[in-house]
């Protein structure tokens, strides 16, 4: 698959070691993320990471920030992104399953680089279910739609 990654300054080190991680799994990854450590704010990798997977030019998103709360927020704002918050890898799994998210966000000071490759893991293998998730899903496009 093709990934996004993207990360604010706190997650460098977490989005090299993930990216390596994704890439020896024989995926594509290019890097939206600061690679430095001055202060950075996360709505703009955010923002660079929901697009490029909403555009359909990338299969899924990997965005890092502190907590993976702010980031993952500002993704959810782009239309047809479903970002999942995720610190532990069922939650990853399900959230495919269930809600066939596109976008998993982690926080570098939260999980650490095992823990990390666990939730990438689970969420790059596991299929979405469709069916009555499915309907879900379009109810949530039918909000979006509302806006
Ligand atoms: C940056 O200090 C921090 O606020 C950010 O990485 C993230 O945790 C926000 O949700």
């Amino acid at each position: 698959m093709k990934i996004a990654i993207g990360n604010d300054h706190t997650a460098v080190e977490l989005k090299r070691h993930i990216q390596t991680y994704v890439e020896g799994m024989g995926h594509e990854v290019v890097n939206f993320g600061t690679d430095k450590s001055d202060s950075a704010d996360y709505p703009v990798y955010a923002k660079k990471v929901a697009q490029a997977v909403a555009s359909g030019e990338f299969d899924r998103g990997i965005l890092i920030c502190g907590t993976g709360i702010g980031i993952s927020i500002a993704a959810n704002k782009v239309k047809g992104i479903r970002c999942a918050l995720c610190s532990e890898p069922c939650s990853a799994a399900l959230t495919r399953k269930h809600n066939n998210a596109n976008i998993i966000a982690f926080g570098a000071r939260i999980v650490g680089q095992v823990l990390a490759e666990s939730i990438v893991e689970a969420f790059l293998n596991t299929e979405f279910e469709g069916g009555r998730h499915q309907r879900r899903i379009d109810l949530i496009t039918d909000i979006e739609n509302e806006q």
